[in-house]
């Protein structure tokens, strides 16, 4: 029988995940299907329990589920449990539900390996306290940056992660306004540009030597990338990379083969234009 693997959302009819692992699995001739699931806002138990009663192997999860599925999983990987949200669902053979998040992994993987843009004793900002920095903060100091600050509108929700963090490395939680200093790489982690917002942070973080990292992506420059070239940064990098990248750890870990990215992050890029 095919090996079946879906992605769970909602909404979910933008997701570029089948695509993107339907492209994986031709590259790397794996037999398997992958869709697109709805799930409804108070459903997400008993989809997951259908699709893996009808012999799914593994899902991945995006908004607003990812807090559920970590509540629904038995097992964990390190870094799904630091990040406490959970992207991607693994059946095990003894029919326990393994959890992963390989949102950070694929980020850092994004700009160290694809952009060539060293994070290890760089400044590093980061915008934003909720799920998706969280998701992505461990691998990010494991790269062993100079200095992190974190800033955000909620003050208090950036010291609370700073403190849980504590243990991989020194975080300066501030307001945006506060942010002081020069930084090498500033990551937009908030969801600010869906009300069509700015995190105000002051202009002079950017220098000419500043890499912009937008965790959304669009098939224009995003709003924030926009901004930092506006203040000078050396390049803008958006989110698409780190789809197409937290997916192949994703298909790594069901398939035990990490499928080259390239190709299909240009036909993902060629298809938002
Ligand atoms: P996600 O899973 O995308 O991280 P989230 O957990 O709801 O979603 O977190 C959204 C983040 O974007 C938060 O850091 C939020 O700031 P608050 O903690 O103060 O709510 C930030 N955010 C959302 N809208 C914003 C806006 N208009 N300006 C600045 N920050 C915003």
């Amino acid at each position: 029988m095919t090996d079946l693997y879906a992605v769970m959302g909602n909404p979910i009819g933008h997701s570029k995940s089948p695509q993107i692992h339907t492209a994986f699995a031709k590259i790397t001739d794996q037999e398997m299907l992958y869709s697109a699931i709805l799930v409804p806002l108070d459903g997400f138990d008993t989809a997951v329990d259908d699709f893996f009663r009808r012999g799914g192997k593994g899902l991945n999860i995006t908004v607003p589920f990812k807090e559920n599925a970590w509540r629904y999983a038995d097992q964990f990987s390190a870094r799904a449990q630091r990040a406490q949200a959970v992207n991607t669902l693994m059946k095990l053979q003894d029919g326990s539900i393994l959890a992963d998040n390989t949102d950070g992994v694929g980020m850092v993987r994004d700009i160290v390996v694809n952009q060539k843009v060293a994070i290890e004793g760089k400044r590093v900002l980061i915008l934003g306290a909720g799920g998706a920095v969280r998701g992505v903060l461990q691998p990010l100091l494991e790269q062993k940056p100079a200095n992190v600050t974190l800033a955000n509108r909620t003050v208090s929700k950036a010291e609370a992660l700073a403190r849980d963090f504590a243990d991989l490395g020194e975080i300066a939680a501030c307001g945006f306004a506060d942010v002081c200093g020069e930084f090498d790489l500033i990551i937009n982690g908030t969801s600010a540009s869906l009300a069509g917002e700015l995190p105000p942070i002051p202009a002079s973080c950017v220098t000419a030597e500043t890499v912009s990292y937008d965790m959304m992506y669009s098939n224009e420059t995003t709003v924030f990338n926009q901004w930092a070239l506006d203040q000078g940064a050396l390049k803008t990098i958006d989110g698409l990379g780190m789809l197409v990248e937290q997916a192949a750890e994703a298909f790594l870990l069901w398939r035990d083969v990490r499928p080259d990215t390239e190709g299909v992050m240009n036909a993902i890029r060629e298809d938002c234009r």
